[in-house]
């Protein structure tokens, strides 16, 4: 009862979105660590996600993931909602449209994080659909062919393009992301703090970057396979 009421206070609540978005970004890296298999061909990749979803423990591991979405979905929105409500007029200028308030730390990506967070969600249940209740293909050895609904997916320029933005969008949400859920944490150290942030700026490019070599590389890949 005590933690719940912590957790319903402003600095519970950025504690919650912090270490929940800190538990999003670990998925995304143990997820595109997943997708790389693709590049080693469909008995690699097909056998991975056999290996994956033929697993009892991934039920827990699903309904976990659902709850830290939820959880950081639910706890942003009324964060943002009561920021809203104790400051209706807007009284900083941003960084990025020439501020006159040098002090100011905010940046484009990070008074977007609302519209990319939302964005994204809206993303996952459409690339949910298409992949993890899209169309099942059985391959030879009879598992799952996930790896040819990827080649189809993807052999479809208007996929890759949608992927690219949908990427482009995980790419500014991390980037202001990581550093701040690290300062939520209250993780300061006048050494560490400016390290602490190009390691959050190199993970956000590692993970985006990678997720956008995936559509263009099954992409060509089709193609040339045509
Ligand atoms: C190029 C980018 C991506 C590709 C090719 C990709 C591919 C896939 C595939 C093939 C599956 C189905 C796995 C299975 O059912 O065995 C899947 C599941 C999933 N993907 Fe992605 N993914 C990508 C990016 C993302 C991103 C950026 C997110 C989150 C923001 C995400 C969230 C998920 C989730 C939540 C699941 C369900 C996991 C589960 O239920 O076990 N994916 N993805």
């Amino acid at each position: 009862m005590r933690l719940l009421q912590t957790f319903s206070t402003s600095i519970g609540t950025k504690i919650l979105i912090a270490v929940t978005g800190l538990g999003l970004t670990v998925f995304l890296l143990t997820h595109l660590a997943g997708n790389l298999l693709f590049l080693a061909g469909p008995d690699a990749f097909n056998r991975y996600a056999h290996t994956l979803t033929s697993n009892p423990l991934i039920y827990v591991a699903e309904a976990g993931l659902l709850a830290v979405f939820f959880v950081h979905i639910a706890k942003t929105l009324s964060n943002y909602l009561a920021n809203r409500a104790a400051r209706p007029v807007a009284y900083t200028t941003h960084r990025w449209a020439k501020t006159k308030n040098p002090a100011s730390r905010k940046s484009w990506a990070s008074t977007t994080m609302v519209v990319t967070g939302s964005i994204m969600a809206l993303f996952v249940v459409t690339h949910l659909q298409t992949f993890k209740f899209g169309p099942v293909y059985e391959g030879a050895d009879g598992i799952r062919d996930l790896y040819r609904l990827q080649m189809e997916i993807f052999g479809q320029p208007a996929y890759v393009v949608f992927y690219l933005m949908a990427m482009a969008l995980i790419f500014s949400h991390l980037w202001h992301g990581i550093v701040s859920a690290t300062q939520s944490l209250g993780w300061y150290h006048p050494q560490w703090t400016p390290r602490v942030i190009v390691a959050g700026r190199v993970l956000t490019a590692l993970i985006a970057g990678g997720f956008f070599m995936i559509p263009i590389y099954t992409f060509l890949l089709s193609r040339s396979a045509q």
